[in-house]
């Protein structure tokens, strides 16, 4: 009954660490057979980590279902069950957990609990082919620029602050912008920002390798209160300054560990402008540019049922009493004896 390592074995993964719900099932040879996500919208304002885990509870069982009706298996085909064990909100991360813990002992099968950030990395892997790429995932909630070395993905740079998406969800949000499903803030911005002309002097902090985004935000937020300027303006000329941050940081990642390769995925990286900033810098360089399609850009489950394989494949389980959340588990602590 447990994990027979063949290509009929199956994992299910459970993504939950924000205001994404989501369930993905992958073969133990990749092939991702089912990939259901629900997102939470908050009425009005930010995410409450209480309120996401509470509609995470809510559609828990209902994605699961239909994950399960995609992938055209059955519970008891599974081999192992994989669950995102952090960063994330608590309540969020919880919620999925519990989940998780409870199908791996009803079903008697191995709990593998892996890290949100690498698993961004290996389903970017799986679906791009890039084999040892400069990452950079910008999200809602992760600016970070990283790259495997001596067993782990080491962190280049990261925010000091709020993520990049961050500053384009709030920013939209106090120039009173809607979202609507299917349109994230970020797209929201970057459709203004396509037709802003003029490009208004912004903070712009880079800190050795690291980024902040909060003086940014809180001068367009500033500006836009003053009225002077045009809106499209200030979301072309908050993009420009931003992305322009993160474009410097994966530069240098990319020319001091002279990979290859670079691999572009979160949320933001829906974000044609970006993309392009991003291709030109690779192209410099000589490394191929890969940009992750959004279904797996976003926090998704199939990214954490395709790293619990390559984590079980490597002896990684995790005994239930060994599988609380971790809420600030950084990427460049978890060792990836997969990685050659
Ligand atoms: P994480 O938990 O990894 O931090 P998340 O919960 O923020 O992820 P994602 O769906 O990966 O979820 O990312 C959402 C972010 O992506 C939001 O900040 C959103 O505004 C941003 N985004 C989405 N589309 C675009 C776009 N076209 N341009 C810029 N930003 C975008
Ligand atoms: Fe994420």
């Amino acid at each position: 009954m447990k994990g027979k390592k063949t290509s009929e074995s199956y994992c299910l993964g459970i993504e939950s660490t924000a205001d994404d719900f989501g369930v993905g099932i992958s073969t133990f040879n990749g092939k991702i057979l089912a990939n259901i996500i629900s997102a939470y919208i908050p009425p009005e304002g930010g995410i409450h980590p209480r309120e996401a885990a509470r509609h995470h509870a809510k559609v828990g069982n209902k994605v699961l279902e239909e994950a399960f009706q995609k992938a055209g298996i059955k519970p008891r085909d599974l081999s192992i069950i994989s669950f995102s064990q952090g960063p994330g909100l608590g309540p969020c991360l919880r919620t999925g957990a519990t989940v998780a813990r409870a199908l791996a002992s009803y079903l008697d099968i191995p709990l593998v609990g892996v890290n949100h950030c690498v698993a961004h990395i290996e389903i970017g892997k799986l679906k791009t082919g890039a084999e040892d790429p400069v990452t950079l995932y910008v999200s809602g909630g992760n600016t970070i620029v990283s790259a495997f070395d001596s067993g782990r993905y080491r962190v280049f740079g990261e925010t000091l602050d709020v993520a990049l998406g961050n500053c384009l969800d709030v920013f939209a949000r106090e120039a009173g912008l809607h979202q609507r499903v299917g349109e994230p803030f970020g797209a929201v911005v970057e459709k203004l920002a396509a037709n802003g002309k003029k490009l208004i002097h912004l903070p712009y902090t880079v800190k050795g390798m690291d980024m902040s985004f909060s003086g940014l935000l809180t001068a367009v937020i500033n500006l836009l209160k003053k009225g002077e300027y045009k809106l499209e303006d200030l979301c072309y000329s908050l993009q420009e300054t931003a992305f322009s941050m993160v474009t410097e940081v994966t530069e240098r990642a990319l020319a001091h560990t002279e990979k290859k390769e670079v691999l572009l995925t979160g949320g933001v990286a829906a974000n044609k402008r970006l993309q392009l900033m991003i291709k030109a810098i690779a192209e410099e360089h000589d490394a191929d540019f890969s940009v992750m399609p959004r279904e797996f850009a976003v926090d998704n489950g199939a990214m954490i049922a395709w790293t619990g394989i390559l984590a079980y494949k490597h002896g990684v389980v995790t005994p239930i009493e060994k599988s609380f959340v971790k809420l600030r588990w950084r990427l460049d602590e978890v060792e990836v004896p997969w990685v050659e």
